[in-house]
């Protein structure tokens, strides 16, 4: 099975968040080890009995200390979070995340003990250049990073102009882009690396989206809001 990744954003509420868990924990085991969900930070002290993975949206760079209004790695760690999203272009774009501070907050969120699943992609003007652009965003990583950052490693393709937009990329194009993050990163760091495409995923394009062979999951926005939609995704997951 594949991992299916939800992105709540700047959604939801805590009247409805109770349902909203008790509906995905009706999965079975093997579909939740495989289900992450980035909620808001508030959420985190009512997830109850939360039985698929968490994650959040971005962290610090710092462990602690005078950084008003970011959240340290560690504390999510204590929270029980297992992932953390990390450059997603919302983040790149309305708070100017550079290749830099991202590098930074994938390094202290592996030294906290969660997986960060870096978020990269063109807009619609680079599309033509998308590789060059990618390689761009990449060039972060290099084998000077310590191994344990390097194993846990997360990328996630989502094309700026295919988030929210209900337009994604032909099945070719993804598995063409796809194949180029993965070899991009095993010439560079000598290891293959998870890759999930997100943009515009739902239950309609979910099955040939998740039939891309080299494709590892998703991350999906607007349609992880609603549990019977994300829950139907997960269990088409299940057949790859
Ligand atoms: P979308 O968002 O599925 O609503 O397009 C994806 C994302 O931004 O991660």
């Amino acid at each position: 099975m594949k991992f299916v990744f939800g992105n709540f954003k700047m959604n939801g509420s805590l009247n409805k968040i109770g349902d909203y868990v008790d509906s995905l924990n009706e999965l079975s085991p093997d579909i939740l080890e495989k289900v992450c969900v980035f909620f808001p930070f508030p959420f985190f002290g009512f997830l109850g009995d939360c039985r698929f993975k968490y994650g959040a949206q971005d962290c610090s760079f710092a462990e602690s200390g005078a950084y008003t209004g970011d959240t340290s790695p560690i504390l999510l760690k204590e929270c029980n979070c297992d992932y953390v999203l990390i450059g997603h272009s919302e983040r790149r774009k309305h708070h100017h995340e550079d290749g830099k501070t991202i590098l930074q907050k994938t390094v202290a969120a592996v030294k906290a003990g969660l997986k960060p699943v870096v978020c990269i992609g063109e807009t619609i003007e680079e599309k033509e250049n998308r590789f060059e652009v990618l390689r761009h965003q990449l060039s972060i990583f290099t084998p000077r990073e310590e191994k344990v950052v390097l194993d846990n490693l997360i990328i996630a393709y989502e094309p700026v102009w295919a988030i929210g937009s209900g337009v994604i990329p032909t099945k070719e194009e993804i598995r063409g882009t796809c194949e180029f993050i993965s070899e991009d990163m095993i010439k560079v760091i000598g290891k293959k690396v998870s890759v999930l495409y997100g943009g515009s995923v739902n239950e309609t394009n979910a099955t040939e989206i998740l039939g891309i062979e080299n494709l590892d999951g998703v991350l999906i926005g607007k349609a992880s809001l609603y549990p019977t939609e994300f829950k139907k995704i997960a269990l088409i997951s299940q057949e790859y």
